[in-house]
């Protein structure tokens, strides 16, 4: 039988978040507010380290996301949970799995999404997903964009911070307004939206609050007016697919709330009890858009090594150009669809259901490695799969 170790890091027991503004719909006129209008994030003091404190673990997965895709997998193999703690390696050691199924998020350093892969590596133990050195360069938003801008792949103009003085030649290099982020996150975890900056003054307060809460560079990047997509990509190689788009409608936020995805859109106005219509699957938008969206995402995922499944964030420029504003090899797969968790939402306008979604994601690993699966179905099934394992010979 296919041993199959799940690696991942389970959220500590929720605190609860609490949303410093009522329900409401966004303000009549649609325009953007400007600072000085106090957006909501703003409306009410929140103190600092409660901003910082309840992101903090926010890349993590839940119980209930551990126990979806372990029941998943389960399919496919006997499944032995790995726990990405301090004694991950020698569990790994001592369970030398045929396969590991990586979730984990990591727990220190910027190349914290890199560490289960590399530990995989090391004892030569074939994993899912891409390897240490995308999942390190993903989580650097800078480099990802030096990659990309060399491949010609279109990304905001942008400047990294490391302190403030850096600030001084940036106002000269890149057009307000600016849009600034912590340089290694992911999950929303530092945007909110005073991120985005209309005059220098607000600039170098906000970048002073990133870089002294969040103890890392920050990324100044000018901002894109436009409509906002975020793309799951399944497969590998000629084989990769990009799922139905997923279309952000900033609308559905609350009054006076910044066309952003921002932490509170994405964790404190979404509630599964309540949940939030902000996405459209598949985004209703021309063939024409459609197919350049998904050639810069794919052209994205190549360029950036990204293997198995990833998704990857796309905003149109002021000319309705797709850019890339970042990708994400480890992506969020919360199961209830309550939770508008945007690659199982995207893989479900598919055809692809949860557990497929993951078995697939599986199977993309294995044929890649020519690890043998248990089940009989063991070839990628859904929408678009079964061409892709056939084409890698492991079918
Ligand atoms: N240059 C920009 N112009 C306009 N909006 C931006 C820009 N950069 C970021 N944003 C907004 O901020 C959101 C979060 O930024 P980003 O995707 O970089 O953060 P993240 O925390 O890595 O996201 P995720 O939750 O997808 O991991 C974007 O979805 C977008 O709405
Ligand atoms: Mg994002």
């Amino acid at each position: 039988m296919t041993l199959i170790g799940l690696a991942y890091n389970q959220k500590p027991e929720p605190t609860e978040l609490t949303s410093p503004i009522s329900e409401g719909g966004r303000q009549e006129d649609g325009e953007l507010p400007r600072p000085d209008e106090e957006p909501p994030s703003n409306n009410v003091h929140r103190s600092i380290l409660e901003l910082v404190s309840r992101d903090e673990f926010a890349e993590w997965d839940s119980p209930t996301t551990i126990a979806a895709v372990e029941s998943a997998l389960s399919l496919l193999g006997k499944v032995v949970r790995l726990e990405a703690n301090e004694d991950f390696p020698e569990k790994l050691r001592l369970t030398r799995p045929d396969i590991v199924f990586n979730i984990a998020e990591g727990f220190h350093g910027v190349n914290r999404e890199a560490h289960v892969p590399a530990i995989c590596e090391f004892f030569g133990i074939p994993y899912s997903g891409s390897d240490p050195f995308t999942l390190s360069l993903c989580l650097d938003k800078a480099r990802t964009k030096e990659t990309l801008a060399f491949h010609g792949i279109p990304t905001p103009p942008f400047a990294v911070v490391e302190k403030l003085d850096d600030l001084k030649g940036v106002l000269k290099k890149l057009n307000l307004p600016l849009f600034v982020k912590p340089l290694h996150e992911g999950s929303s975890k530092g945007i909110t939206d005073s991120n985005l900056c209309f005059d220098r003054e607000h600039l170098i307060r906000q970048a002073e609050f990133l870089l002294e809460n969040y103890k890392q560079p920050v990324l100044v990047e000018e901002y894109l007016p436009g409509n906002e997509f975020t793309c799951a990509v399944l497969g590998n190689g000629d084989e990769a697919t990009v799922l139905p788009i997923v279309g952000m409608n900033f609308e559905t936020l609350p009054k006076g709330a910044l066309p952003i995805y921002s932490f509170d859109a994405k964790f404190v106005w979404d509630r599964p009890e309540n949940p939030l219509d902000i996405f459209q699957c598949p985004a209703r938008i021309t063939r024409e858009l459609q197919a350049s969206i998904e050639r810069v995402t794919l052209d994205a995922f190549r360029v950036l090594g990204c293997r198995d499944w990833a998704r990857i964030d796309v905003r149109l420029d002021a000319f309705g150009n797709p850019n890339v504003l970042e990708v994400n090899p480890l992506p969020g797969i919360l199961p209830d669809p309550a939770d508008n968790s945007c690659l199982p939402k995207a893989a479900r306008a598919a055809g692809i259901g949860y557990e497929e979604l993951i078995q697939n994601c599986l199977k993309y690993a294995a044929a890649r490695q020519g690890v043998d699966l248990d089940h009989s179905l063991s070839r990628v099934s859904g929408a678009q799969g079964a061409s892709a394992l056939a084409a890698s010979g492991s079918a």
